[in-house]
């Protein structure tokens, strides 16, 4: 049979085993010599190129639709999500190296890391932008996968898993911020562990668990430097190992298609190697050019010393709590951090199981109508949150209003109410300029509440001053 093959040639034998095939547009010779598969390998070059080829093809199939290839279908988003774990990784051993998670000696052992260790500054550079990275591509990714309705059918646990890995992700940013053990970093774990009194009943208790006692101190630093260094990014990895056997298992990523497409026809494929992989090599090989720039560029930097008799004003949580802060300035503090984020958790989790009438998938959006509600529920958060913000800044007094009724009501309850009829009122009506189905309409609502989360959280970070009173960032 393989004799066969090279008596025909190697064009012959690259057809049968399915090697040839260069991307449409690109040089195939340049490819070939590349990645030719010879079934019979007859050299030691070849025979090294067969071993490396079906160690890929092991990971990934052999085939892969042509429409899921295009850069804007995906954007690459997961992809690079694993490239910034794996740097995450790779730097976190370095720094490891170095770091002494003791109260004493952590700020100086970070500080003698970027004075006196060649390129430490540099890779706890790198961990930091990653890290931070990563918090904005998987939110991005988890937008990606929504707005093209990739969580139905085979994917529905996957976006559990993906779910699970977003908090996973918060969890390690939020162990690592404590670790340089500098104002900034103390106060804002102590924030933030403090919000986790606020659980009716475990509150407490929970609060002593996080911290490993009542204050932040010793216990509290190697808890997180175990969860941080072992814990974490040993779930992470088997998290991730899951969710992308999921992708595998339900025949790679979701396929665009168009209205006029017949369910029934077979998707055409090209070769994964090297369609799909140049441009994910490619991809990557950017995002990490793209990383050493921003950690050349912008260092990570190191407060003073912590100093835990003396707060900073205003003390703020790392940055990707700051939506979390700022609900609780509006709500009353069992609603803005157990039961509003608690709801909005499991309406997340939710979304796979709810039924769809029909369940739409593969493009962006899903349809025109899909587009324009999503567009018209951003616009309305746009809108609509400053506004909120401001209004209770400066004019509402929930509490003033509705002096007869417990705090848990007036600060709680009745304005969760008021946003929820907001959102609700602004969903009907672009239901009614516009049309459209559950799953559509689903859109709007998620289009106006991740607006409305990144709007907060561009308050907290930017707007939020001493005393944490409204201010423009440019008034010290
Ligand atoms: C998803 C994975 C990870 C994330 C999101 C993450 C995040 C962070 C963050 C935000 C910091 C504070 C950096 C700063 O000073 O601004 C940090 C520090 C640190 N991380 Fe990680 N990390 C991850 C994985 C790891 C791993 C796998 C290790 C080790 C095996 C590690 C070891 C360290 C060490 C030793 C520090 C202290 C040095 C420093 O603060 O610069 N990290 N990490
Ligand atoms: C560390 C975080 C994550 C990593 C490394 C990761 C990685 C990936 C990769 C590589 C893919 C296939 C290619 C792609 O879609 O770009 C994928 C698909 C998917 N991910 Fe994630 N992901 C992460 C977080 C998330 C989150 C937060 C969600 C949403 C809640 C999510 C939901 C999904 C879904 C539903 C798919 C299937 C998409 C499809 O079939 O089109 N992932 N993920």
């Amino acid at each position: 049979m393989a004799r066969d093959r090279h008596a025909k040639g190697p064009e012959a034998e690259e057809e049968a085993d399915g090697s040839s095939g260069s991307p449409p547009g690109l040089p195939s010779r340049l490819w070939r010599s590349i990645f030719r598969t010879p079934l019979t390998p007859r050299t030691e070059r070849e025979r090294k190129r067969v071993v490396l080829n079906h160690l890929v093809l092991h990971m990934r199939p052999v085939r892969v639709p042509e429409r899921t290839i295009p850069f804007r279908h995906t954007f690459g988003l997961g992809g690079m999500s694993a490239t910034l774990v794996g740097l995450l990784i790779l730097t976190g051993v370095l720094l490891m190296f170095v770091y002494e998670p003791s109260p004493d000696r952590a700020y100086g052992s970070i500080e003698a890391l970027r004075r006196n260790v060649r390129f430490g500054g540099l890779v706890r550079n790198v961990h930091h932008w990653s890290a931070n990275l990563l918090v904005f591509v998987a939110f991005l990714h988890l937008l990606r996968t929504f707005f093209t309705g990739a969580f139905h059918g085979a994917r529905q646990f996957n976006w559990v898993i993906g779910v699970l890995l977003l908090i996973v992700v918060l969890a390690a940013n939020f162990t690592g911020y404590l670790l340089p053990w500098d104002q900034l970093s103390f106060w804002a774990i102590t924030i933030v562990t403090g919000m986790l009194g606020y659980l009716p009943v475990i509150g407490e208790g929970v609060i002593r668990l996080a911290r490993g006692g009542t204050e932040i101190g010793s216990a509290t630093l190697i808890n997180f430097y175990t969860f941080h260094t072992t814990v974490i990014p040993v779930t992470i990895v088997g998290l991730m190992a899951f969710h992308f056997w999921r992708v595998r298992k339900a025949g790679g990523v979701v396929i665009p298609r168009e209205p006029a497409d017949d369910p029934a026809d077979k998707p055409a494929t090209v070769l994964f190697v090297p369609s799909l992989l140049m441009r994910e090599f490619v991809t990557g090989l950017l995002l990490v050019a793209a990383v050493m720039v921003l950690a050349v560029a912008l260092d990570a930097g190191l407060g003073a010393p912590a100093n835990p008799g003396m707060s900073p004003n205003p003390a703020k949580a790392p940055w990707y709590f700051l939506g979390l802060q700022e609900l609780l300035l509006h709500f009353h503090p069992t609603w803005a951090v157990v039961i509003l984020p608690g709801l909005a958790l499991l309406g997340l989790l939710a979304i796979p199981y709810l039924r769809y009438d029909p369940p739409m998938e593969g493009a962006w959006f899903v349809s025109e109508t899909g587009r324009s509600l999503a567009v018209a529920g951003a616009l309305a958060a746009v809108a609509l949150t400053p506004l909120w913000v401001l209004l209770d800044e400066y004019v509402i007094d929930w509490s003033g209003w509705l002096g007869g009724l417990p705090p848990g009501l007036s600060e709680g309850l009745v304005p969760a109410v008021v946003a929820l009829g907001i959102i609700w009122a602004v969903i009907r009506l672009a239901g009614r300029q516009y049309g459209g189905n559950r799953q559509e309409t689903l859109q709007a609502a998620f289009a106006f509440l991740a607006t409305a989360l990144v709007i907060l959280t561009a308050v907290g970070v930017w707007f939020r001053g001493e005393g944490m009173a409204l201010g423009w960032p440019w008034t010290p």
